[in-house]
């Protein structure tokens, strides 16, 4: 069995991630309103890359400038960005982690009062504590999507980054088109399961067109989400269908891996997705690991690499501990001095203490 310190091949591309740790992604507010990005951003994740991070992930980071979810977003939808982007590339490689940006467009979930317009979809929606309905997104539109996002690729491939994560959990904008209930579609993007998949697939083969073989694509999906649409018989076909796909690796959002999922299989989601997918297809999962003991559970739940969140807010240094089995740090509430001693912004701490009990 793989420990949370054991090196990982990338089987796709054969590049070597340092441990098995993965910062998830997570957005932090501290964008600049045209989605460039601030120097403590920068500095946030750099600080977790020299903490000994095997892959960094970055905030969510809009593909165009009118699906953003919230204010102070990443971005990553034109070249005034690009600075800003190789400043944190550069500084996340000098010490020894891989980047990934991950991409998304928030889809219903990208309120009119941020973006002047009217929110779009797969479908019409409407979308809890946002005003009025969505309007469903033209074929056209579907397919200048699709370029958006390849765009947005190539831009951070331009950066430096290692590679991208596109985001397909949390109700944004291709989990939209995943979801049987959020798309119900009847033209090419729509309908059966291969249809309302080919949005992301279309993706998928629209970022390997403009960027290097050895750029890494990384999935991330949300195994279940019922009023969505979003089932997990289906997610395990997914999971399947991207382990056929160029893509490096598929990342599970379970936030806690130590869940029962209600049914009669009494296997948890991790084990699910590991047991779905063919063997040597990369494994991500994520949700309510703190301590070492943790890490190496989803590791023997057959994950290869383990996602983590909030653990990585209050100690930039985690991985470097994984070695210790016996390693369980301090949990929240943090204070508001610890958070700025591990690196946060005051908008940061201000926007944790939106996360219940995790700032004094
Ligand atoms: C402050 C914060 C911001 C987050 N932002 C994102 C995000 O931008 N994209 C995403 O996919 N998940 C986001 N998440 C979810 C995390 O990636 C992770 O899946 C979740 O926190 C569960 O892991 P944990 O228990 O280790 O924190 C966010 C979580 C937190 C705490």
């Amino acid at each position: 069995m793989s420990a949370p310190s054991d090196a990982f091949v990338l089987p796709r591309t054969g590049r070597t991630v340092r441990n098995r740790s993965v910062l998830a992604a997570m957005t932090n507010k501290q964008s600049h309103e045209d989605g460039t990005l601030s120097d403590e951003e920068i500095h946030w994740l750099t600080m977790r890359a020299k903490g000994g991070f095997g892959i960094i992930t970055t905030a969510a980071a809009n593909v165009t400038e009118t699906g953003r979810g919230w204010e102070g977003e990443m971005g990553v939808w034109g070249d005034h960005q690009l600075p800003g982007l190789t400043k944190m590339a550069t500084e996340i490689r000098q010490h020894g982690a891989l980047s990934l940006v991950q991409i998304f467009h928030g889809g219903m979930r990208a309120p009119e009062a941020i973006n002047g317009v009217q929110p779009v979809s797969a479908s019409v929606n409407t979308e809890a504590g946002m005003e009025g309905s969505t309007r469903r997104l033209s074929e056209p539109e579907v397919s200048k999507l699709v370029q958006d996002f390849a765009e947005a690729a190539r831009r951070c491939h331009a950066a430096g980054f290692d590679g991208v994560e596109l985001h397909g959990a949390h109700s944004y904008l291709i989990c939209q088109f995943l979801g049987q209930h959020t798309n119900r579609r009847e033209d090419e993007w729509g309908g059966s399961y291969r249809a309302r998949i080919g949005f992301l697939f279309a993706i998928i083969d629209a970022v390997r067109a403009c960027t290097p073989p050895d750029f890494l694509v990384f999935v991330r999906i949300s195994p279940l989400i019922e009023k969505m649409g979003i089932h997990l018989e289906e997610s395990l076909r997914l999971a399947e269908d991207l382990a056929q796909a160029k893509v490096d690796g598929l990342h599970i959002s379970c936030w806690d891996v130590f869940q029962d999922v209600e049914d009669d299989d009494e296997r948890l989601m991790t084990k699910r997705f590991a047991d779905a997918v063919p063997n040597g297809f990369p494994l991500i999962s994520t949700g309510a690991v703190w301590s070492s003991e943790d890490a190496q559970f989803v590791l023997d739940e057959g994950a290869d690499l383990v996602g983590v969140g909030r653990v990585a807010i209050g100690h930039p240094d985690w991985p470097f501990h994984l070695a210790n089995e016996g390693y369980d740090p301090q949990r929240p509430p943090f204070s508001a001095e610890h958070l700025a001693d591990a690196g946060l912004s005051p908008v940061f701490i201000d926007y944790m203490r939106r996360w219940k009990n995790f700032v004094e």
